[in-house]
């Protein structure tokens, strides 16, 4: 495994991806928008490098989905994935997208009924996509709530949603960078979340304290440890926005992240 470095703002370092990325690279695989950083990769750009060189190109849409229109045909992507639970749906099940002529040559990993299209004592022969890979009772009541999620927010309209996000975020950067002792992370075009550290006060209580004001953020490494190496912090707290925020909540996040500072005496 080779990995894309980062330039100091965030963002991925795309010439180093081009000479990373070989005839021997078997697959290029990129979130689409960091869960720590708000960044958003230029994911249309890796997939077409990674068909350059041959390789299959695979998006992870667990930020992205939620939160901005993704066309896998314009992206160009060889599969996409996202969870249900992060797009206010139910957990436990997600959507995996792949381009039919992939699916079509992959072996099923999961056995059981409706994967089957015929079965003898001696063999068996698989069903058509996708229901090779849908082996056993699906989870109904996951997929009905998933779908009920996708309608609401198509009904909202993705466009709006990520103009949504994208105006919250530039506000909370806004104003949070206004904070003395505030150091944000990430770009500022970034979407649906806000990195940032309080100087000599630890990510967790930050996070603790603003539980109190009845604010939920994030604190730690958020499963991005080399990441945070990178960026040379143990933690960060990361306040994350969706179709339900509103300006005013950002608002509620500068005071509380204000009395913080008084609970340390800053
Ligand atoms: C970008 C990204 N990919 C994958 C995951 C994992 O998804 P899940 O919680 O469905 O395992 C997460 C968050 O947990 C994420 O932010």
């Amino acid at each position: 495994m080779k990995f894309i470095p980062l330039k100091n703002d965030g963002t991925l370092d795309l010439k180093a991806a081009q000479e990373l990325c070989t005839r021997k690279t078997k697959i290029l695989s990129v979130m689409h928008v960091s869960n720590v950083l708000g960044t958003i990769n230029p994911v249309k750009e890796l997939m077409a490098l990674a068909h350059d060189r041959g390789a299959l190109g695979i998006i992870d849409g667990a930020q992205s989905v939620p939160h901005l229109p993704v066309d896998v045909k314009e992206l160009n992507c060889d599969f996409l994935f996202f969870s249900g639970h992060k797009l206010l749906g139910p957990s436990g099940i997600g959507v995996l997208y792949g381009k039919t002529k992939h699916l079509e040559t992959m072996e099923p990993f999961l056995f059981g009924g409706d994967m089957i299209k015929e079965v003898s004592l001696t063999g068996a022969s698989w069903n058509d996509v996708p229901w090779k890979f849908e082996a056993g009772t699906p989870n109904i009541t996951g997929v009905i709530g998933l779908g009920a999620a996708i309608d609401y927010l198509s009904a909202l309209g993705r466009d709006a949603v990520a103009q949504h996000g994208k105006e919250l975020v530039g506000y909370a950067r806004q104003e949070l960078a206004k904070i003395p002792g505030i150091k944000l992370y990430g770009p500022e075009e970034g979407t649906a979340v806000v990195s940032f550290s309080i100087k000599s006060i630890p990510p967790h209580d930050v996070a603790a304290l603003l539980d109190r004001e009845g604010l939920a953020v994030r604190a730690g490494n958020h499963c991005a440890m080399p990441l945070l190496s990178k960026l040379g912090v143990p933690g960060t707290v990361r306040a994350s926005f969706s179709v339900y925020n509103t300006p005013e909540d950002v608002d509620v996040l500068v005071a509380g992240i204000k009395k913080v500072q008084e609970v340390f005496r800053q």
